[in-house]
């Protein structure tokens, strides 16, 4: 297995290309639960540059969970207008309110105890877990799966390759940095490691990469004909 040793070079090509995003906390600042949650909650099914601004607009009314907690229902959907999902805003609303009824007003650090919050599934609760509290939780959202087939020329399509796909994320999620490290291979799907197209050239594991070696990258990973 190629895991072990592949989490620094990632890390080093974080550090020099590292996207800023307005929920991520600087170099060496923490992050903080609520905005990594939201931020979460809104890339659900909603592009990057989409969400931008409706997390500013959100953040800025609402700064802290407590404040979202006391928001009226009707305002936090107005807010949410133009995102989609409206069940995702519900959710958030609810959640917010039980953060502060039930733990006090502060995200619980555990993926288990996280899955329990209303809108948070595997994805968020080991999403808020890596970039929030700095814990070794391998996420899985598109991006991985796409990175994860290709390092590994995993040729079983989709949806069945999706327990090995996790496998190889958690064998490869590193104990030094996993927060960082969750994000840059987010960032490696979404700017290295396209659908189309990918730019191998550039990719920090681009000698470790088995597809590249057989030039199947592109067509990976496999879909089950619908
Ligand atoms: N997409 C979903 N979560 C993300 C994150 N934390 N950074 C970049 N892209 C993302």
């Amino acid at each position: 297995h190629p895991g072990p040793d592949l989490a620094p070079s990632l890390l080093a090509w974080y550090d020099r290309h590292r996207r800023v995003l307005p929920w991520r906390a600087l170099p060496g600042q923490k992050a903080d639960p609520y905005r990594v949650w939201l931020s979460e909650i809104m890339l659900q099914q909603t592009t990057v540059a989409a969400v931008k601004d409706y997390f500013l607009d959100f953040t800025g009314r609402w700064p802290t969970v407590a404040d979202l907690a006391a928001a009226h229902l009707d305002d936090v959907l107005r807010a949410w207008a133009g995102l989609g999902y409206y069940a995702r805003a519900r959710n958030m609303h609810r959640c917010a309110g039980l953060v502060v009824e039930r733990h006090g007003g502060v995200f619980p650090s555990d993926e288990a105890e996280l899955r329990q919050l209303p809108g948070v599934g595997d994805y968020t609760a080991a999403a808020i877990a890596a970039i929030a509290f700095d814990r070794p939780a391998a996420v899985m959202d598109g991006n991985v799966e796409r990175v994860m087939a290709r390092i590994f020329a995993v040729e079983t399509p989709l949806p069945t390759a999706k327990p090995t796909l996790k496998a190889h994320a958690a064998a490869l999620t590193p104990r030094r940095r996993p927060g960082d490290y969750a994000q840059a291979v987010m960032d490696l799907g979404a700017t290295i490691c396209t659908p189309r197209s990918p730019k191998c050239i550039l990719c920090p594991w681009t000698e470790a990469c088995r597809a590249r070696r057989r030039g199947i990258a592109e067509t990976l990973p496999a879909k089950l004909a619908k």
